[in-house]
């Protein structure tokens, strides 16, 4: 898969139905040539793609004026390449002039896992091939190692840095992109997902303009305002047709996607730790891992660009314990209690629960230290027994009797100031150490797990609570953003390093959590689905999307969110009517939450009785259908911020069967229904939904005819069809 031509020193990745290609020249500097469908040749320099440039010095060597309008694999800083660069190193000196070379390179079966990180792993080594390419900055001796890691059955490539300090003084790394690449004269539109408490990952569209663009986030933590996956295109590509480039950071942390185009429609992508705010020391022997980065191509559309990310993931990200076992459909008592519950209302609501086919109780936010609201206890991971009425492992005993699995809460990164835990340990808040001042955020702080021995602390606290309750299920909370970063447990020239030293502790318990509780399932959640990328994804094989259950915002969000993430990825629950001024009857609710990981999030026992008559029928859907929304191939067939007819579905691998959903947003007198063409079909084959049949081509090319069977707003439909 990963070729070697040693006379040119050129390198053509072969991932499935990609090829990606760049060499390193005379001197060493390594330079882009191509990524998209695969070739069948090495013979590209002679081809002359290496060689344009728009300066009338061209100098072949890559030595003089023409260097920058070069395509780049990787740029140096303060070296003459135009745009950001992907890396900056402030060596002993004080300058940061970065100008790695080619050294050598080895190329092998299989893929290294990331020391204290989450990546893509494979089963067995066959199922890729690893380059890794050393480059030493002679001046400063820094060493930087890059790995590219190509699928053989998906059009990806995944990328890292291992930046290390070769010299005998400490240097400072000022900035580490996971991943560069330079496009040549190509216009394109750069799609992003960013968004707002409620409003997750908005799908915008737009024409790259000249400049720098950044999409990111810098406030530690993925974050509702903009998501670490990206997508550049042709302006002409749609969902089934064009090219398409997506990125997708398996990091959690805050980062950067920066679009960098100049006059002449050269275009850099970069993706790797927002640089604003972070510097790494490193003294002699030192070495920093960068977090993994992924490329994949699609040359089929937007649609085909998803499926690999869905794929990907399910593949190669989520923990194989989940990869197809059915995720429990689980009642959660937030949006029914809020603080205010007691054990007789949770086995109430538990035993409305299991007579209507639910598998799992979640008790939510307010079971621990002392927390009537969100002022107060956080940190305090001890069951409040006077509120919970009773220790946490009878409640448990009480629900699982009962015929339930059970779950709880945690949000394991806080503290509030009013806890025990604060109180004993204020300096174990993230904090500028000697600023008198730092920012209240629901009314919390986050706790400093670049530091072992809180994270630690936190780990004995839990897992004496899980260990009590023998816990099925727990949700993983963090409800705001990191402020004022610094640590009172590192040197001076290290805050830089918090962060992302944070985020390592993070995953640290994380990965305790899954090695000591294999059978636990872990719901990641962030004031909703702030925190929704790849990253957590590998230790939580689903995250709670959004905390707006709206039916109708939750089309548009679960739309944005299917653009990199399965839909056995989105928590999406049946919730009450947020608003009365926009009903949507219980079965769009439910259509709508079946693609997604399907649960409740209400008081079942206040439901219209007409209403939660309907639940016992939803879960024999669930049981009948979810594992085409876990396993198939999904295909947006409509776009909720412009059609008011929004329809997708999901095929089985193996085309025979699929699920169609459409919902008819708002109600038009002259509506008459519409015909939609489906996807992902056998041309060839017959299909039936148990009343009529069709053809697979009739299907694709003519349609289906679908109108709302009464009036009103937000009806939908749901049709399954079995082939023939
Ligand atoms: C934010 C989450 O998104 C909600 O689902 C809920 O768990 C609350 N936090 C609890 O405080």
């Amino acid at each position: 898969m990963i070729h070697f031509d040693e006379k040119e020193r050129l390198f053509r990745i072969d991932a499935k139905d990609v090829s990606y290609v760049f060499f390193a020249a005379a001197n060493g500097r390594l330079r882009h040539l191509y990524w998209g469908p695969q070739l069948d040749t090495m013979d590209l320099r002679n081809l002359g793609i290496a060689d344009y440039t728009c300066s009338p010095n061209f100098n072949p060597d890559d030595n003089e004026a023409g260097r920058g309008a070069y395509s780049w694999e990787f740029a140096g800083n303060d070296i003459g390449t135009r745009g950001v660069p992907t890396a900056i190193v402030r060596n002993a000196d004080g300058n940061t002039t970065t100008d790695p070379r080619y050294v050598s390179h080895r190329i092998y079966a299989g893929k290294p896992r990331l020391e204290g990180l989450p990546a893509t792993f494979v089963d067995s080594p066959e199922e890729c091939e690893t380059l890794e390419i050393t480059m030493l900055d002679e001046a400063t001796k820094v060493e930087f190692l890059l790995r590219y890691t190509a699928f053989r059955d998906l059009p990806i490539i995944a990328r890292s840095v291992v930046v290390t300090n070769k010299g005998d003084a400490p240097v400072e790394l000022q900035k580490i992109m996971s991943l560069t690449t330079d496009f040549r004269h190509q216009e394109f539109d750069v799609i992003y997902f960013d968004g707002y408490w409620g409003k997750e990952r908005t799908y915008h569209r737009e024409r790259v303009q000249g400049g720098l663009k950044i999409m990111g986030a810098d406030s530690g933590y993925t974050s509702h305002r903009m998501n670490s996956s990206v997508i550049l295109c042709d302006p002409t590509t749609t969902e089934e047709f064009g090219r398409a480039y997506g990125v997708l950071f398996v990091y959690s942390g805050k980062f950067a996607v920066e679009v960098d185009q100049c006059c002449m429609y050269r275009t850099r992508l970069n993706l790797g730790i927002h640089p604003m705010g972070f510097t790494w020391h490193l003294e002699p022997g030192e070495s920093f891992q960068s977090p993994e980065a992924l490329q994949a191509f699609s040359n089929e559309g937007l649609g085909a660009l998803s499926r690999s990310w869905h794929d990907l993931i399910r593949q190669h990200i989520i923990n194989p314990r989940w990869r197809t076992a059915p995720r429990p459909i689980l009642c959660n008592n937030w949006e029914a209690m809020h603080f205010n519950f007691s054990r007789e209302k949770l086995v109430t609501l538990a035993k409305t629960a299991k007579a209507h086919g639910i598998e799992m109780l979640v008790l939510d936010d307010g079971w621990f230290g002392k927390r009537d609201n969100d002022q107060t206890g956080l940190g305090d991971w001890y069951t409040n027994t006077t509120k919970v009425g009773c220790t946490m492992g009878e409640l448990a005993d009480e629900i699982r009797s009962l015929g339930l699995k059970f779950g709880l809460w945690f949000e394991p990164e806080m503290v509030s100031e009013d806890s025990d835990l604060y109180r004993a340990h204020p300096d174990w808040a993230i904090q500028v150490p000697n600023r008198s001042s730092k920012t209240f955020w629901r009314y919390q702080y986050m706790l400093d797990f670049s530091r072992k021995e809180v994270v630690d602390y936190v780990y004995e606290m839990i897992i004496k609570v899980i260990d009590e309750a023998k816990l099925d299920y727990m949700k993983w909370d963090a409800n705001r953003e990191m402020t004022e970063v610094g640590s009172y447990g590192w040197p001076a020239e290290r805050q830089g390093e918090i962060a992302h030293r944070f985020m390592l502790g993070v995953y640290d318990l994380y990965q305790r959590l899954v090695n000591r509780y294999p059978n636990m399932l872990i719901e990641g959640c962030s004031s909703g689905g702030g925190r929704f990328d790849a990253g957590i994804l590998y230790y939580s094989p689903q995250i709670w999307t959004s905390d707006n259950s709206d039916a109708f915002n939750r089309l548009a969000i679960q739309y944005g969110t299917s653009f990199a993430y399965p839909c056995s990825s989105m928590g999406a629950h049946v919730a009450r009517n947020w608003f009365a001024e926009r009903y949507s009857p219980v079965e769009t609710r439910a259509a709508v939450a079946f693609s997604g990981t399907f649960g409740y999030e209400l008081d079942l026992n206040q439901m219209p009785p007409e209403e939660l008559a309907q639940v016992d029928g939803q879960v024999e859907f669930y049981h009948k259908y979810h594992h085409l929304v876990e396993q198939g191939d999904y295909y947006r067939l409509a776009n909720p911020f412009k059609d008011e007819t929004v329809s997708w579905m999901h095929v089985a691998k193996d085309k025979s069967e699929f699920l169609l959903t459409v919902v008819f947003t708002r109600w038009d007198a002259s509506y008459s229904g519409e015909n939609i063409l489906l996807r992902g079909l056998d041309l060839d084959a017959k299909y039936t939904d148990g009343t009529k049949t069709w053809t697979g081509r009739v299907l694709t090319y003519a349609g289906i005819s679908v109108k709302p069977s009464r009036f009103g707003d937000m009806l939908s439909i749901v049709i399954h069809g079995t082939r023939v």
